[in-house]
Parts: C-alpha cells; structure tokens; sequence
C-alpha cells in the first residue's frame, strides 16, 4: 500500500512571520491527518525556519529546487546536500513555471532528480501538458517523453525512491480542475511506464495529481487508484485548508 502524500508548494509566498503562522496551524491540526504523510516545500531562506519548527514532528519538509550540480562556481544555485543539512527529506524538480520561466529541459530536470536521489533527498517530479496540448490529444505523449526523460536518466533502485507529480498547466492557479477519471487516466499511464522499467518500483512510486487540488474536490481525486497524493499550490497556504485535503484522503 502507498501511504497518501499530501505535499504542499508554497511557491515565492511567505515571510517569517506568516509561516510561523501557517506552520503552528498545520502542527495543530496534523494528529487528525494521521493516515497521510504531509509535507511542505518552502522557498529556501525558509528552510531552516521549517527544521526549527518541525523537527521531531511528523510533519516533512523540503525545498522546490535543486541544483544538476553537487558543488562549485554555480552562483544562485542550491546543491542537494546543502538541503540535507536543513533536514529536508524532498525536493521539487521541474515544476512548470522553473520549465516555463526558467527554461528546464526535461533532460535537466532528469540530472537534478538523479542529483537529489545521490543526496539522500525524494525528488517529486512534475511532468504535464499545456491545454494547446492536451486539445490536440498529446497529452499521453508529452507527459509520457518527460517521464522517459528521468527514467534514462535513473537505475532502477533510483526509479523506486521517486514521487512523481502530474501536474496539467491548464489546472494549476486557474480554479479549474481535471475530473478525476482524466487524472486518473494520465496517472494510469505514467504508472504503465514505470512499471515497463520496473514491476516493483511502478507498485511503489508515488504519483501526485497537483492543479487546483482544493479541500471540496480533494476526495474524489484521492479516490482514484492511481492518485497516491497532492501537490498544493494555493490551497497549502492555509493551514485549514491544507489540513482538509488531507482528511479527504482518509
Ligand atoms: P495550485 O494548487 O495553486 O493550482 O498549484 C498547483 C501547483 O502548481 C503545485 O505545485
């Protein structure tokens, strides 16, 4: 059985001040969400305020990016191991607005995912389509090529530790959601590869849906077989509202 994740991204929000807030909030609420495991990904000046708050709870956290590189003449960029020494367990990779903005290849998320996994970290990593994509029927392919992207790119005990998140562009910030029969059939898919590679990891990966996930529609997605958990934006900013979603899930 894959033990529900419910992940959330702060995105660039927050300050001292507010996430003190949202973290005693969750911290209060999290006993009534024992079924699932949560988790919140910080931007990283934060990080260290999150091990200082939830060390010793079960509460996880992590960070959204990482560096492809281990160390060195990289200005800006965060290594993997730097986000071990703040207790993070995972990181975000090729979220679509650092593909978008930033211009991650497929190919770069894959060395930044095999980067985390030699550093000890989980990488949740984000695959999904736009909606000129998705109204052309490419969505199995699109999605598809940037899975195969990080499969290359990881053996097979590597392929095992990862979580990845189906997150279609279209869903995320809009308010608009997939149903969850078209998440499920995307998740369904993605599991179908993996399990091409690897019988045993397919079982064991994690596969997040994220776009709109709100405590009203979180049930019915986390129903669906393939839907092991969420990746948050909006809604993980409110420690009630992230608390709800995780309830649904029970
Ligand atoms: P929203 O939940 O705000 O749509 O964001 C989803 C997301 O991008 C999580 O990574």
């Amino acid at each position: 059985m894959r033990r529900t994740l419910i992940a959330g991204n702060w995105k660039m929000n927050g300050s001292l001040s507010a996430n003190a807030a949202l973290l005693a909030g969750i911290k209060a609420g999290a006993g009534k969400a024992r079924s699932c495991e949560l988790l919140v990904c910080a931007p990283f000046p934060y990080l260290a305020q999150c091990q200082g708050e939830l060390a010793g709870t079960a509460i996880a956290w992590g960070a959204q990016d990482v560096s492809e590189h281990a160390s060195g003449a990289y200005t800006g960029n965060v290594a993997a191991a730097m986000l071990r020494e703040f207790g993070c367990a995972y990181v975000i990779v090729g979220h679509s607005e650092r593909r978008t903005y930033q211009g991650e290849s497929s190919e770069m998320v894959a060395k930044k995912a095999a980067r985390a996994l030699q550093a000890g970290l989980i990488p949740i990593i984000c695959v999904g389509e736009t909606l000129e994509e998705r109204q052309a029927a490419q969505t199995d392919a699109v999605v598809g090529k940037q899975l195969d992207a990080v499969l290359e790119a990881l053996n097979d005990e590597e392929v095992g530790r990862m979580v990845v998140a189906y997150e279609p562009l279209w869903a995320i910030g809009t308010g608009v959601t997939a149903t969850p029969d078209m998440a499920q059939a995307v998740h369904a898919m993605l599991r179908a590869k993996i399990a091409a590679r690897s019988a045993a990891a397919a079982d064991r990966v994690k596969i997040l849906y994220g776009g709109s996930m709100k405590p009203d529609n979180a049930a019915q997605l986390l129903a669906m077989p393939d839907i092991d958990g969420g990746l948050i934006g909006g809604a993980s900013l409110k420690a009630e509202d992230f608390l709800a979603i995780a309830s649904a899930s029970a």
